[in-house]
């Protein structure tokens, strides 16, 4: 990878980089497009990356099939995949790793003790292989997309972050790798969190501002639902992920709920400002 994006930039060609651990899907695929119009050359890497994943997570039953991400990937057009193995990765000696102080203490971080610190390494190593111009990140992992631009920012990476918003399956369920391991009446119960997101902000736009009101709404329809079990609903600012006690201009909602025994998750930004009519019909 080192010569080769060498002679791309000995070549005068931009590169823009989309991360992924594969099993790919229209979310994956929006970034790449994405990172199509932002540069000449589109890398994406598949890499399920060992020291995000928890002692009890799923490593090893992650989805993966390299064949089928391929032919995705070149239909978004991806020019170059990169496939490296977790020996070519972390060597056995590997000691180094990159973490943040605050970002990570707050939403998953909490209850993935360590998942951030493996995210960070991997996408520094990644950084530093295929040395991008532009990266593109999705806002369905709203707290990785923070914490990545953090990185860059505390690290002088010459690296611009772009973020993609949520990608929706048609039943309002974000697109995501371990949806493959809901059974349909998880599935049915899983439209739930988009549900919930949707009701909180037409009670932000009816004026119930109160924190607590919204995130008791929302996690008493998501638990309404058969097999659904709430990890955290969380209303906190967008930048700093500090938990608010009431609806700024703008809030993140952040939600991760266990559906049987997969851990999905959901965000949006709330405004507290209804669109206006213009605004709407994309009048100026
Ligand atoms: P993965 O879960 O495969 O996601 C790769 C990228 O796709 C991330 O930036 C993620 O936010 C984005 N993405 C996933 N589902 C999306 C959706 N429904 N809409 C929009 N974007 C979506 O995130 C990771 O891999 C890893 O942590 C990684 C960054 C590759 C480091 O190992």
């Amino acid at each position: 990878m080192h010569r080769t994006v060498n002679r791309l930039a000995g070549a005068g060609k931009g590169i823009a980089f989309v991360p992924t651990m594969g099993f790919l899907h229209e979310g994956h695929l929006a970034l790449m497009r994405e990172a199509g119009s932002h540069a000449n050359v589109v890398i994406t890497s598949i890499f399920v990356n060992p020291t995000q994943f928890g002692p009890s997570e799923d490593f090893t039953a992650y989805p993966r099939d390299l064949d089928r991400d391929a032919a995705l990937a070149e239909s978004a057009g991806v020019d170059i995949l990169f496939t490296p193995s977790a020996d070519a990765m972390y060597g056995k000696d590997h000691e180094t790793f990159v973490d943040l102080d605050a970002l990570p203490n707050h939403l998953c971080g909490i209850s993935r003790p360590g998942h951030f610190r493996g995210v960070v390494t991997v996408v520094s190593k990644l950084f530093n292989i295929v040395k991008p111009q532009v990266a593109v990140f999705g806002k369905k992992d709203y707290q990785q997309f923070v914490i990545i631009r953090r990185l860059v920012q505390d690290l002088n990476y010459d690296v611009r972050i772009l973020g993609v918003p949520i990608v929706r399956d048609i039943d309002g369920v974000a697109m995501s790798s371990r949806n493959s391991y809901l059974s349909s009446e998880e599935r049915e119960s899983a439209r739930s969190l988009f549900r919930g997101l949707q009701e909180a902000q037409q009670l932000v736009w009816n004026d119930t501002r109160d924190a607590s009101i919204l995130a008791d709404h929302v996690s008493r329809l998501i638990h309404s639902h058969p097999h659904t079990k709430i990890d955290y609903v969380v209303l906190c600012h967008p930048e700093t992920l500090e938990a608010i006690p009431r609806v700024e201009e703008e809030t993140l909602m952040a939600l991760a709920v266990h559906v049987g025994p997969t851990q999905l998750i959901d965000n949006t930004v709330l405004t507290s400002n209804r669109p206006s009519m213009e605004l709407n019909a994309g009048l100026h």
